[in-house]
């Protein structure tokens, strides 16, 4: 016959249990990560110029007729930057170098990695109006076309009656709670392939663990 042991005691498990989750929290606080990430809401963006709502079709970024198209801003901590995430395309705006240009495009990216390449800025236009610059480089703006098509500069558009860079923000169309859209949002996230590719300030929001950040935490 084999010798087997005691099973251990269900009551010593649970302290054992209790002690780790302890041990993590604290190594969660003192880790080398920030939370950098903080709230996740919903907006609507209505564009003067294309008279349309910003969202993500495909792989692009657009303006679209459409009925009032929910966006998720993701604030940033410690600063008046934020991510846009459209949660029908599961996608974030990011900016990339557009083809033979110095300016910039706007993309659909499902999971970047360096985020400071995602981040916004909202400044004033006039009145109600804001703009929506790059925080990289503030002078980098999304701007419309009447069709709905992204422009690239704004460059020869001063005769236009339209304004390309001119968006008006409806936050009070949807009335979800901010726990809500954050778990939206987080559920979205946790379903990301690739989850070690994730930015960390992603993970930290949503509480999203890899074996890669655990073995950092312990170093
Ligand atoms: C910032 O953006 C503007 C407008 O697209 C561009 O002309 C300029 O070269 C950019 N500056 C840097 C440092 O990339
Ligand atoms: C919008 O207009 C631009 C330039 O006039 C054109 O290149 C683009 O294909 C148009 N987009 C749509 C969706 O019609
Ligand atoms: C907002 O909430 C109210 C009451 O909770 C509900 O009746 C209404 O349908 C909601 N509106 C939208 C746009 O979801």
């Amino acid at each position: 016959m084999v010798y087997r042991r005691n099973p251990i005691p269900i009551s010593q498990l649970l302290v054992v249990l209790a002690l780790v989750m302890m041990l993590n929290i604290d190594l969660a606080l003192c880790g080398p990560f920030r939370n950098d990430l903080q709230r996740v809401k919903p907006a609507a963006f209505y564009n003067d110029c294309s008279k349309r709502y910003l969202r993500i079709r495909g792989k692009e970024v657009t303006a679209d007729a459409d009925e009032k198209h929910k966006l998720y801003m993701i604030t940033l901590t410690d600063s008046h930057g934020f991510l846009l995430f459209d949660p029908t395309a599961n996608t974030f705006f990011c900016w990339k170098k557009a083809k033979k240009n110095v300016q910039l495009k706007l993309t659909a990216r499902r999971n970047p990695k360096d985020l400071s390449m995602c981040t916004f800025e909202e400044l004033p236009v006039n009145g109600a109006s804001t703009k929506y610059v790059s925080m990289k480089n503030k002078s980098q703006m999304m701007l419309f076309r009447a069709n709905g098509s992204q422009l690239l500069t704004r460059r020869g558009m001063t005769k236009r009656r339209c304004q390309p860079e001119s968006f008006i923000q409806d936050k009070n169309h949807f009335n979800e709670t901010a726990y809500e859209s954050k778990d939206e949002f987080c559920r979205r996230m946790k379903r990301i392939k690739h989850k070690h590719k994730m930015a960390d300030e992603i993970k930290n929001l949503c509480g999203i663990t890899t074996p890669v950040q655990m073995r950092k935490r312990r170093m």
